[in-house]
């Protein structure tokens, strides 16, 4: 069967990239009832597989891990496992030895797969190790969040935490290989929790707004709320296709167009590390986004309606723009460890950012002020 008549016969979406300077080839299909494929998918992409190494999410593996042994089985008999602890104190570096360990019982080093199976901590760890083991490998990632379907498994970033004071500083350690597949299938979002959900709508947000896309509109955060298998895929593929575009065009991003897809996630970042467990990613893009939205209107850059119209959609998705106790040294503090040596990305409206903005430290201040109630 030709990957024509494979997409007809399982009505599935598929964005294929090739990345120019290094000629990675990936593959990502979107669809429903997807896992039971992936023998037939690797088979048509002519991928041999001598052995898997399935890096899985504890509690996915405890909702799925049966199914996808089935299909894992039906593709090699040469499958090790390495589980991993829901959260994010699992990208830990420190954590790389443990996690890799069941690599080295493999019986065969030749033609291996890695397998990551779960949100976007598993999905990180996976494509970080895929990168680094035997010097890198094939990998297939398979998420299991939204916000790991619409974001973290797209474009090829991976990494792990650092801990310095008690502290993760996240991404500290990674590469950029993009994946061989990304199999997103959107019935494994069934069992997530809202909380997870609404998780995935901040960076559904950050689309938005960075590329000035419709899911302003009311009916589609109706839509967005529904849940509907239909509406899922198409929104995931949108996101999809956004990241991939341009990633393509800045796929080391070197070039400060992949910068904008950091949109809010300056502060975000910052938050979400000075406050071990307190927030998840997703809640912290939403604070992320709200300051940056508050500093853009406060240097005249954002009208006030705009900022109105951000905050206002935020709410209404369940997002944080305001909490309780925020540190505001450690955040600041946080802050210097940002990879985009201390510029922001500012909103003029939406879809039209400025990258490598500098902005007062007290300016920054008043925003984590605005932010905390
Ligand atoms: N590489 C990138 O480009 C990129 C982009 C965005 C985010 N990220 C990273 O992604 C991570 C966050 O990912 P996440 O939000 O997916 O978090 P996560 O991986 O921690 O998963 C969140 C929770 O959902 C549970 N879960 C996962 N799938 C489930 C399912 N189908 N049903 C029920 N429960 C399920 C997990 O057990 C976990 O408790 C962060 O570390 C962030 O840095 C990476």
């Amino acid at each position: 069967m030709n990957q024509k008549e494979f997409k007809m016969k399982n009505k599935i979406k598929i964005i294929q990239t090739v990345i120019k300077p290094t000629l990675e080839k990936s593959l990502y299909l979107i669809g429903s009832d997807l896992l039971g494929l992936l023998p037939d998918i690797l088979k048509e992409r002519k991928i041999t597989v001598g052995g898997i190494f399935l890096i899985v999410d504890k509690t996915v593996n405890s909702l799925y891990g049966q199914k996808l042994r089935i299909v894992l089985n039906k593709i090699s008999d040469n499958l090790s496992v390495s589980e991993i602890n829901p959260g994010e104190k699992s990208k830990n570096i420190e954590n790389l030895p443990k996690i890799i360990s069941p690599f080295f019982k493999t019986k065969i080093f030749k033609n291996l797969l890695i397998v990551a199976f779960g949100g976007g901590v598993v999905t990180d760890i996976a494509g970080f190790t895929a990168s680094i083991l035997l010097r890198g490998i094939r990998c297939c990632l398979i998420p299991t969040t939204l916000l790991a379907q619409t974001d973290a498994t797209i474009g090829g970033k991976n990494g792990m935490d650092y801990p310095l004071n008690g502290k993760l500083l996240k991404n500290m350690i990674g590469t950029i290989k993009q994946p061989d597949l990304v199999l997103t299938d959107v019935d494994l979002l069934k069992t997530l929790s809202d909380k997870e959900w609404r998780n995935g709508l901040a960076e559904i947000v950050k689309y938005a707004l960075t590329f000035n896309k419709p899911v302003l509109d009311n009916s589609l955060i109706k839509k967005m709320k529904l849940k509907k298998e239909q509406n899922l895929i198409n929104l995931i593929y949108d996101c999809q296709k956004i990241k991939l575009k341009i990633v393509e065009k800045d796929p080391f991003d070197t070039l400060h167009i992949r910068e904008k897809l950091n949109l809010g996630h300056t502060i975000g970042h910052a938050i979400e590390s000075s406050h071990h467990d307190k927030f998840s990613h997703g809640e912290a893009v939403s604070l992320g986004l709200a300051s940056i939205a508050f500093i853009s209107r406060k240097m005249n850059l954002l009208p006030e309606r705009k900022f109105d119209q951000i905050i206002k959609l935020l709410t209404e998705l369940g997002l944080p723009t305001k909490i309780n106790k925020l540190n505001f040294p450690a955040v600041l503090k946080s802050l210097k460890f940002d990879k985009k040596a201390g510029t922001f990305i500012l909103m003029k409206d939406f879809g039209q950012l400025l990258t490598g903005q500098i902005v007062p430290e007290l300016l920054v201040i008043k925003a984590l002020k605005q932010i905390s109630s």
